[in-house]
């Protein structure tokens, strides 16, 4: 039976690179890719149609999916609605409802771009490390969680770092099996010398590292971490961490690989049934303008066949085909150096499908 992806195109720039991911896979399906595509709003789309940004009738489409492809949600326009009617809330609830807590984000440093990351070549040539970010737990969904007035009778805002034994185990597994199959290294990233919660990761972290005595397991604080990251990334792997320090240490990485237009990731919950999107935002400051960068949109499906369809020769074809553009000298804006030729989002999404 073919299976069914659902594509959220979403606000900002979401549009414009998703159509271009949708001309690669309709290569894949002319050459025997058995899928279907559906589309829904997700996001401020949702909103302005269905006056919620993760409605009914996406999150059916959603639950149904055997995949979903994202390309981004968010705003400024909707940045003073009700905090439940905001475009991120609904990135949130899907995750939360479809149980994606396992977030792969891999930073890899494509050799010719060697020079457009901001860091210097010798730093980030070869460069090859997975983040593995748990998404469904941590601050960003602990209780309580509000703005009220303190007992001094001041306004506070306030939030709860919270991890329960369970979400911490599953998502240690995801990230020793992830470096299983590669270098076999893994760094718990905490904040165990202040936080109570992150002491807590590292304890369960170290415990699940019994049923992997082949995976060489090493801790780091988080402020050291990020330090760590653009002195000498090349000295990671596998890390694997929380979700607000994996959001901050992914668009971190990003740089290293020229350009947060480079950064793909996959959403999978426990049966790899997964939501695959770029690391990046809606970037509204470049939304209609055709220049922004769709690779890491293009190597999020890459992600799908790879993940969730166990396609990896397709998969491979996707990213020999990104290889390749990238080696034609072809650049969107925010990857352009002197010497290479830039070209448009869709241009971009064309060279990609030709390459193919
Ligand atoms: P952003 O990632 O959208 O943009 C940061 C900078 O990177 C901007 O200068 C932007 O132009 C650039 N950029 C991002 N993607 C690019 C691409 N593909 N090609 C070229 N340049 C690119 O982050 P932000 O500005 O902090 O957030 C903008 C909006 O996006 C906010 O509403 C935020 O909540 C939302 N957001 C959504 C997601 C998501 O949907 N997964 C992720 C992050 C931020
Ligand atoms: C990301 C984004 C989201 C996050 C926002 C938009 C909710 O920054 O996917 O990295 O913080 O997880
Ligand atoms: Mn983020």
């Amino acid at each position: 039976m073919s299976k069914k992806i659902l594509v959220l195109p979403g606000d900002g720039i979401g549009p414009e690179i998703v159509a271009q991911a949708k001309k690669v896979l309709n290569v894949l399906q002319a050459d025997g890719l058995d899928v279907t595509l559906d589309e829904a709003p997700l996001g401020g789309a949702a909103y302005d149609q269905y006056g919620s940004p993760y409605p009914e009738f996406t999150q059916k489409l959603a639950r149904e999916a055997d995949a979903i492809l994202l390309g981004a949600v968010g705003g400024p326009q909707y940045d003073q609605l009700d905090r439940p009617l905001r475009p991120e809330r609904g990135l949130l609830a899907i995750r939360k409802d479809l149980n994606l807590f396992a977030n792969l984000r891999p930073a890899i440093l494509y050799p010719e771009l060697a020079n457009a990351s901001t860091l210097k070549p010798e730093v980030v040539s070869g460069l090859d490390i997975l983040i593995v970010r748990e998404l469904t737990g941590d601050i960003y969904f602990g209780q309580p969680r509000g703005i009220r007035i303190n007992e001094h009778g001041e306004r506070e805002g306030f939030n709860t770092m919270v991890y329960a034994e369970s979400e911490i185990r599953r998502i240690a597994h995801v990230a020793f099996q992830a470096a299983q199959k590669r270098n076999k290294k893994l760094c718990s990233v905490d904040k165990a010398n202040v936080l109570e919660a992150t002491e807590f990761w590292k304890e369960i972290v170290i415990d699940v590292a019994k049923e992997y005595p082949d995976v060489t397991l090493s801790h780091m604080y988080v402020d050291n971490a990020a330090m760590q990251l653009v002195r000498n990334p090349k000295q990671f792997d596998v890390v694997v961490t929380g979700n607000i320090f994996g959001d901050i240490l992914s668009d971190q990485a990003s740089m290293l690989t020229g350009s947060i237009g480079m950064l793909p990731s996959a959403s999978l919950d426990q049966n790899n049934k997964g939501l695959y999107e770029p690391s990046h935002g809606s970037a509204p400051d470049i939304a209609g303008k055709n220049v922004a960068n769709p690779l890491a949109t293009i190597l999020s499906l890459a992600m799908m066949l790879r993940y969730s369809f166990n396609d990896e020769a397709a998969a491979q074809r996707v990213e020999n085909a990104v290889k390749a553009v990238l080696a034609k000298g072809l650049r969107t804006a925010d990857i352009y150096e002197a010497g290479t030729e830039k070209v448009s989002c869709s241009a971009m999404g064309d060279a990609v499908v030709a390459a193919l």
